[in-house]
């Protein structure tokens, strides 16, 4: 029944803080890779830890994919009389545009009533634009912004459901592979152990970045999900993950 469902949720909260050394968990039922709606229950967590932590001038970095999409769809106005910035976390990684960070934060902000910045990066970046753009003024501006955000929201994916979905090339498909890449976050590529595989190449937060922002929310469910969030937080520094039942049961499956 309900009751003891929720104190099952609670007693898997428990397991996961203590298998990931974090000291937040949140965990809804269901597994959303049979059932959309579940990823707009993660979104309403999302939402509610969101409404716990904001002061009135902040700014959030978010990430791309269909997670953080669905918490642009639930989000709703956090708090009066406040000055919102949503900026993306990262430049392009090849997702389409409904999946995109410059989308998901227009729809955030649009929302919240708040404000938001794109970036405006070509998709890959060679190594030469890269440098170039990042001394772009505009581009400059809203990488400050990146930098001192207050909190970032980003989703975990599978690595090789991902590097599919986006516009990889084979031969970094098969490296990618070949180097066992288990989880994404960020447009990294991690293995088993937390290692970085792989980097795609584009401007915004960088891993070293995050220990200096005061709230990262992590989100992701999904049975699927499972080794991924796994692999990720073998190296990751997060505030709190939110995640569902199903993801976290098999979390706790993984080594
Ligand atoms: O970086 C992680 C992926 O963007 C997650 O994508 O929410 O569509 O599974 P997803």
């Amino acid at each position: 029944d309900f009751m003891s469902e929720i104190m099952g949720l609670s007693v898997l909260e428990k397991q996961i803080k203590d298998k990931l050394q974090i000291s937040n968990v949140i965990i809804v039922p269901g597994n959303s890779d049979k059932h959309e709606w579940v990823k707009q229950e993660l979104g309403k967590a999302c939402v509610g830890y969101l409404k716990q932590i904001v002061k009135s001038e902040i700014t959030i970095a978010v990430t791309g994919g269909t997670t953080m999409a669905a918490v642009a769809d639930v989000m709703t106005p956090l708090e009066k009389d406040s000055n919102y910035l949503f900026v993306p976390a990262r430049g392009g990684i090849g997702e389409k545009v409904e999946n995109q960070a410059n989308t998901i934060v227009s729809e955030m902000a649009r929302k919240t009533n708040g404000e938001y910045r794109l970036l405006y990066v070509p998709d890959p970046l060679s190594e030469s634009t890269y440098q170039t753009i990042i001394n772009e003024p505009s581009v400059n501006e809203t990488l400050q912004q990146i930098k001192s955000a207050d909190v970032v929201m980003h989703g975990i994916g599978d690595a090789i459901k991902m590097a599919e979905r986006r516009k990889t090339s084979e031969s970094l498909l098969q490296e990618l592979k070949e180097k066992n890449a288990v989880s994404e976050a960020f447009g990294y590529y991690f293995n088993e152990y937390g290692s970085v595989v792989h980097k795609v190449r584009t401007v915004g937060i960088h891993l070293e970045d995050l220990v200096n922002i005061n709230h990262v929310i992590t989100i992701a469910g999904g049975t699927s999900k499972g080794q991924a969030i796994a692999s990720y937080f073998k190296q990751g520094k997060t505030d709190v993950l939110i995640t569902d039942e199903a993801a976290a049961k098999q979390l706790l499956r993984e080594t």
